[in-house]
């Protein structure tokens, strides 16, 4: 058993779509505990440095502008293998490819527009986590 934490993002298509709840359940169906959780406006800026590593990509700009265009609810999740247990669950990045049953399967619209984010690893998680939270904000 190795507990783990990773960063989640709840997107601007899915918070429009009043889509928390149900994404929430899937989580939590599948072992992952939300141990921190809060709803914000992301900035340019912000969105920008979140997505830092991807700056060089033709669809940075687009993706940055798409994260700022409504609210997103950034989270803590937790639980045995944390990380690629929540990656199985949103399934593949773009919709078109994600297996049956998961989040960007059931609920994404496209590639960019796909309902969720999550850490690809342990130390991307870290990253991301205190990019959004302080330790004081993560309740186990
Ligand atoms: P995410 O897990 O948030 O990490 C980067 C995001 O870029 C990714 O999900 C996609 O929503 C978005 N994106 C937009 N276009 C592409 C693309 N062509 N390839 C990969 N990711 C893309």
């Amino acid at each position: 058993m190795t507990i783990q934490r990773t960063l989640s993002i709840i997107k601007p298509d899915a918070t429009r779509r009043n889509l928390t709840g149900k994404i929430n359940a899937r989580f939590e169906n599948n072992g992952l505990r939300i141990i921190a959780q809060k709803r914000i406006h992301l900035s340019r800026k912000q969105a920008e440095g979140f997505y830092a590593v991807h700056s060089e990509r033709a669809f940075f700009a687009d993706l940055c502008k798409f994260m700022c265009s409504g609210p997103v609810v950034v989270q803590v999740l937790e639980g045995d293998n944390a990380i690629s247990t929540n990656r199985t669950v949103m399934g593949a990045t773009n919709p078109a490819n994600a297996d049956e049953g998961t989040i960007r399967k059931d609920f994404g619209e496209s590639i960019e527009a796909n309902s969720v984010h999550g850490s690809d690893s342990t130390e991307n998680a870290e990253i991301e986590i205190s990019f959004f939270f302080s330790q004081t904000e993560l309740v186990g």
